[in-house]
């Protein structure tokens, strides 16, 4: 079976996790993903180890199903190898700091001279403007972004939050970036400049954050738990951010990830009365309407709390779910992980790696019917030097040891 992406060949100048995690997507979409790296490799070859000089987790977990090669592109015969591989390769992707491209000597202009079909994809802290030239990490673009001043709750300090919407959310804005111009390419004959800001995508992720800050200025903000307003949408704890009310509620014995989300339709209300032992409710008008309850959704979370507590999660997943009443309990990443239906999902995966052995990873989210990916390891550095620049570019075998000899490779 052939793959959604076979034939489009990746440029992947990324590191760290922004550009990693698209270029990744695209690899597995059935791309052939070349990733060159400095002779000293992506710094997150070696970051946060927890094996001795073994390629980490970080790094393995980001970059499957990709071909390494070595090239430093401050050296003469290392831009002259760039430029002949920039005229064969579809797509280029970079996630240095602003400018670093460029100072390698490759502008935009440049590129598109060596191979006027190139796909260009970028991505930056920041658009254009006061903040262009700064470097950004997931948490600074979860700052910026709209994200740590609604997180957490309203009489504790902004939160970061454990998904890396900064970063790998970034990198599947940029992998529906580059597939959009791979598709107008198909009509123009010609490439383009795709650029993605983590600011800006992170600010698409908390879009309904600034739906309330619109509403907020024609008065309180009804659904959040908060009792008072000021001139921006306040931290609203585990509030759903959606037109139904839901809330985090403990669970039975207590642990830190004994808890489950519940969320409470109009539908529901009547079935979790009878579940939560207090079935009058369900017609006491000071309690059977969503308008009714609105000003005490606290109270009526709290009556739910004093039911779920006496049981555990999975018990709780089950009543609720028998009256389709939406929930979720919080998973730990150690039931994740152990999660069966994941692991057959194929969304939690093993994978075997010459030096450390089978470690787990995330495959692929995005499931296509003619396209499956299948989840290999990722490559050792510089695994593929002898290939693509041997093989596929024609470097005689006396050039490349003296490449490696003078730190080209
Ligand atoms: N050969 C030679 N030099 C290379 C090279 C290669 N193959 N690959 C990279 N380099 C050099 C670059 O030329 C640059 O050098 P210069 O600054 O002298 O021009 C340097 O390595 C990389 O710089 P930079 O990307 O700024 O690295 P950093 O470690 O200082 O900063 C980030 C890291 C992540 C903060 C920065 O890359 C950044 O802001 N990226 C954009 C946003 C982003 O993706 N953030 C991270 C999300 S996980």
């Amino acid at each position: 079976m052939g793959k959604a992406l076979e034939g489009v060949r990746v440029l992947d100048m990324t590191h760290v996790q922004s550009g990693p995690s698209c270029t990744q997507i695209l690899a597995w979409l059935g791309a052939d993903v070349v990733k060159i790296e400095a002779p000293g490799g992506d710094i997150t070859r070696k970051q946060l180890r927890d094996l001795p000089d073994v390629d980490s987790l970080y790094f393995t977990m980001l970059n499957c199903n990709k071909r390494s090669i070595t090239l430093n592109m401050k050296s003469e015969r290392g831009k002259e190898l760039f430029t002949e591989m920039v005229g064969q390769f579809d797509i280029l992707a970079e996630n240095f700091g602003p400018g670093a491209v460029d100072r390698m000597g490759f502008s935009w202009e440049t590129l598109q001279e060596i191979n006027p079909r190139l796909i260009y994809a970028s991505i930056k802290g920041f658009g254009d403007g006061p903040y262009t030239h700064f470097k950004a990490y997931e948490v600074v673009a979860q700052a910026m972004g709209g994200s740590m001043t609604t997180t957490g709750f309203e009489d504790g300090p902004p939160l970061a939050t454990g998904s890396q919407i900064g970063d790998s959310g970034t990198g599947m804005h940029a992998v529906a970036g580059i597939l959009a111009a791979l598709y107008q390419r198909e009509h123009t004959g010609r490439g383009q400049r795709v650029t993605v800001a983590m600011q800006h995508a992170v600010l698409n992720l908390c879009r309904v954050k600034l739906r309330d800050q619109q509403r907020l200025t024609h008065g309180p903000l009804n659904e959040y738990p908060n009792r008072e307003f000021g001139d921006a949408v306040p931290r609203s704890g585990n509030a759903s951010g959606g037109g139904q009310p839901g809330w985090a509620v403990k669970c039975a014995p207590g642990g830190p990830n004994d808890y489950i989300y519940v969320i409470v339709q109009p539908v529901g209300w009547e079935p979790i009365t009878k579940l939560i032992g207090r079935p009058e409710l369900a017609d006491d008008p000071e309690w059977s309407t969503p308008a009714a309850r609105l000003s005490k959704l606290d109270k009526m979370f709290q009556m739910i709390e004093d039911w779920t507590s006496e049981h555990g999660k999975w018990d709780v997943l089950a009543k609720l779910n028998a009256h389709n009443i939406p929930c979720g309990p919080i998973l730990s990443t150690k039931e994740i992980i152990e999660d069966t239906s994941l692991a057959e999902n194929e969304i939690v995966v093993k994978v075997d790696h010459p030096e450390r052995g089978e470690f787990t990873t995330v495959g692929m989210p995005i499931k296509l019917s003619d396209s499956a990916a299948d989840i290999q390891r990722s490559p050792l550095l510089g695994e593929h030097n002898q290939e693509i620049y041997g093989h596929e570019l024609g470097v005689p075998d006396n050039e490349l040891a003296e490449l490696k000899a003078n730190g080209v490779i």
